[in-house]
């Protein structure tokens, strides 16, 4: 069985887009060797308010489980619960060049024009590649965007391995499938994203029912009035793509049942479709957070089961490099 690492940043919600094209994904393949980590200790990498990252911590774990991950097939767990993480962090920070963290576009993007820079988002990468050779991951899920510090965890691993001996598996980026691609409801052009211009084209998971509607409603269309793909039908075309995807029927389907009756009868369909699909996970997303201590002892099951895993990793990490044993 593959071994996989995924880290998921604690930012609090996930919209439609995330949801499709990855977490109701990862409950319906999760196996044993598949790890899933809120990674809280690098929200702190930019300042952030404690309460609201407690909250945004609790919430994304929350959001795991509602999507059908289960702790019992492997682990689920928060990154600040198992501390091999920031100390194996360190270790290989020290294996890391100074020139190569320079190099890390999301570095540069992210400090750019800014005059407080905090050292944390300088060195993010090596405890990224902590996170995942802390467990031997042969796979990483990753967008697009994480690919660069990908390379880096290859090549820090290697350099360690090298100087010190075998410890760490060499881990590759796995990008996902091609599959439903929800894009923005006002902005047809772009992908559903959470650093959207406008709210207005984002479906959150913690939207009302009433909300979810009101956006699909507002989405943007076009004035010809028919429901079918193709050229300057881009509007139409993402409903039917979110319709399809929310019901599982196929776009001539829908088309041919649609066509001729108005976008505000077709839209009234997807919201509702749309909500009936959301249902159980938003039912039991507010299930989980009302009884914050039962969740936390989830995480808690999650991190020791994780805690068992990277200890043999991190034991021998500090042995090859010359660390005396405490007995
Ligand atoms: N850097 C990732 C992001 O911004 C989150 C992350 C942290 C991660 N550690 C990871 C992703 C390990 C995959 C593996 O999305």
């Amino acid at each position: 069985m593959t071994r996989v690492f995924s880290g998921i940043q604690p930012t609090g919600t996930p919209h439609l887009g995330n949801w499709m094209g990855a977490i109701s994904r990862w409950a319906a393949d999760q196996q044993p060797e598949h790890l899933f980590c809120v990674v809280d200790l690098h929200a702190i990498t930019v300042p952030q308010d404690p309460a609201t990252l407690r909250e945004q911590t609790l919430n994304m774990a929350a959001w795991l489980f509602a999507a059908g991950l289960d702790q019992t097939v492997g682990p689920i767990y928060v990154q600040s619960h198992v501390t091999a993480h920031a100390e194996l962090g360190w270790l290989l920070t020290c294996s890391t060049q100074y020139g190569e963290l320079g190099r890390m576009t999301q570095f540069k993007d992210k400090s750019a024009g800014k005059a407080n820079v905090g050292a944390g988002l300088f060195v993010y990468p090596s405890l990224m590649a902590a996170d995942i050779l802390l467990y031997q991951a042969e796979e990483v899920p990753v967008g697009d965007d994480q690919v660069q510090h990908l390379e880096l965890t290859r090549d820090i691993a290697q350099r360690f391995n090298s100087r010190y001996g075998e410890v760490f598996t060499i881990p590759k980026a796995v990008l996902p499938k091609a599959g439903a691609r929800i894009m923005d409801l006002q902005n047809v052009g772009k992908k559903m994203s959470k650093s959207s211009e406008t709210d207005a084209g984002v479906i959150w998971l913690s939207d009302t029912e009433k909300v979810t509607e009101k956006k699909i409603k507002r989405a943007v269309t076009d004035s010809d009035g028919e429901i079918r793909t193709g050229e300057g039908k881009e509007g139409v075309t993402n409903l039917l793509d979110l319709f399809s995807a929310m019901s599982g029927r196929s776009v001539d389907d829908l088309v041919s049942e649609y066509n001729g009756q108005g976008y505000g009868t077709f839209k009234t369909a997807i919201a509702e479709a749309t909500n009936a699909y959301l249902a159980p996970a938003r039912q039991r997303h507010a299930e989980l957070l009302a009884d914050k201590a039962e969740l936390t002892r989830m995480l808690v099951a999650g991190a020791e089961e994780a805690e068992r895993r990277a200890a043999p990793t991190l034991a021998k990490a500090k042995d090859v490099l010359g660390f005396i044993a405490r007995g």
